[in-house]
């Protein structure tokens, strides 16, 4: 390990006074009890790199439910515990911490969850994705703010590299491949030669994992600031075909991502609206198989769906001369981050003018008169009230009529123009 590091003011500076002190109690606590605390993963790579995480994940050796009950205890924090991997989540006010105990992790087979058995911080650290995300601090008294280093991660942050602990990281569990490009495109770093060759070679194996592990993957990259650059990174190494073959993380894709983000801000753009803008080049078919293939919940299946369909309404909506209560009729309905996604992709700027006028007017015009007043002003059947208020509307979108009394105006000429 290169010159000692004092983690103790680290973690003074960069962390909550909060976060802190509880570290120090449970370092206290877990000693009493004869275990062995550690800070470890993300967070201390963050810490090394300066840069804000307040996501704590401790390991103990020991055991993780037991030592989280007796920290409840001391901070009335709420707790949720996992016996069968032994881990326990403490959260309280803002915070959140995660406690595990230290184990060793065995793959039965390419993609399946691991059988663990609890082992040293040693072993733990050694089951970890990348040197630089499997480094700890020490927490106990005599040991606090102690770093454990094996695999070189404080080298490979200054360095700029991502590198995988053993050959058979991607073959025991692929999600690694989305997560090494995640980081190295976060960080600005690079993979490390070996390691690209090895994420190459076990692209394959992105075939092995559930629906469900994918989709958490692509949740966290549609998370990152610059979720594009995931996305182009995994079209040039093959990953990108592995949600879809047709998938493009081309220039096009690029540049929509952050047009999306410049017309969201101050907002991060929804998850639907990214992933619109990425599945954008599908068709209604290949969708099916994207939306199956990463088990999408049904409101991102439903934006996903809406962008498709309307994308064959472009042509219509790019009709000059349209008037309001046409834009809203070929509009309404579909999702707001399948409309968004439709207005900043289509080569039409009368399209999109129209998308944007829907989405800041069109879609909130409503008329004032209920269908009770409609029966007191003598409108009698069913069928009538909804001609009526359908009617009205359309004056109302179309700007031929702006208040209540117009409206009445309206239906009075209606019901005058029947008598007669
Ligand atoms: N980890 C791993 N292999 C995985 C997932 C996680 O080895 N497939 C380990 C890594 O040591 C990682 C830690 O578990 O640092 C915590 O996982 P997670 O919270 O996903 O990672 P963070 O490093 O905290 O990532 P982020 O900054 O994106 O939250």
């Amino acid at each position: 390990m290169p010159k000692r590091i004092n983690f103790a003011k680290i973690i003074e500076k960069q962390l909550p006074a909060e976060l802190v002190n509880f570290m120090w109690m449970a370092g206290e606590i877990a000693h009493t009890r004869g275990e062995k605390l550690y800070l470890v993963g993300g967070v201390v790579r963050d810490l090394l790199l300066g840069q804000a995480n307040l996501d704590l994940d401790l390991v103990v050796e020991g055991n993780a439910i037991e030592l989280a009950r007796r920290l409840k205890k001391a901070d009335q924090a709420k707790i949720t515990t996992h016996s069968r991997f032994n881990t326990a989540k403490l959260q309280w006010d803002d915070w959140s911490v995660d406690l595990t105990t230290a184990r060793t992790e065995s793959y039965e087979k390419p993609g399946a969850l691991p059988t663990v058995q609890p082992s040293s911080i040693e072993d733990d650290l050694a089951r970890r994705d990348f040197t630089i995300n499997a480094m700890a601090i020490g927490l106990n008294p005599g040991y606090y703010g102690q770093p454990l280093d094996p695999h070189g991660g404080r080298d490979d942050l200054k360095a700029k590299v991502i590198r995988v602990l053993h050959e058979k990281s991607f073959t025991d569990d692929a999600t690694r491949i989305w997560r090494g490009l995640r980081y190295e495109q976060r960080l600005d770093f690079h993979l490390e030669r070996k390691t690209l060759t090895l994420l190459q070679r076990d692209i394959a194996m992105l075939d092995t994992i559930s629906g469900d592990r994918i989709r958490y993957e692509v949740e966290c990259i549609l998370k990152e600031k610059y979720p594009e650059k995931v996305f182009r990174r995994a079209a040039e190494l093959g990953v990108l075909p592995k949600l879809h073959p047709a998938l493009k993380g081309d220039d096009w894709m690029v540049a929509r991502f952050e047009q999306a983000r410049a017309t969201c801000s101050p907002e991060p753009p929804e998850a639907g609206l990214y992933l619109s803008l990425l599945a954008y080049s599908l068709t209604a078919e290949e969708m099916g198989r994207f939306i199956s293939r990463l088990r999408l919940p049904k409101s991102l299946a439903q934006d996903l769906n809406d962008t498709i369909a309307l994308k064959g309404k472009m042509r219509l909506l790019a009709t000059p001369g349209m008037s309001p209560s046409g834009i809203y009729r070929l509009l309404d309905g579909y999702t707001s981050s399948a409309l968004m996604a439709n207005s900043l992709a289509t080569e039409s700027p009368a399209a999109s003018q129209n998308i944007h006028l829907y989405l800041t007017r069109l879609k909130d015009i409503k008329i004032e008169l209920s269908g009770k007043d409609l029966k007191r002003m003598g409108v009698d059947s069913g069928p009538d009230i909804k001609e009526i208020m359908e009617l009205l509307h359309k004056a109302r979108l179309d700007g031929k009529i702006s208040s209540k009394e117009d409206e009445e105006e309206v239906v009075k000429g209606r019901l005058e123009a029947k008598q007669s």
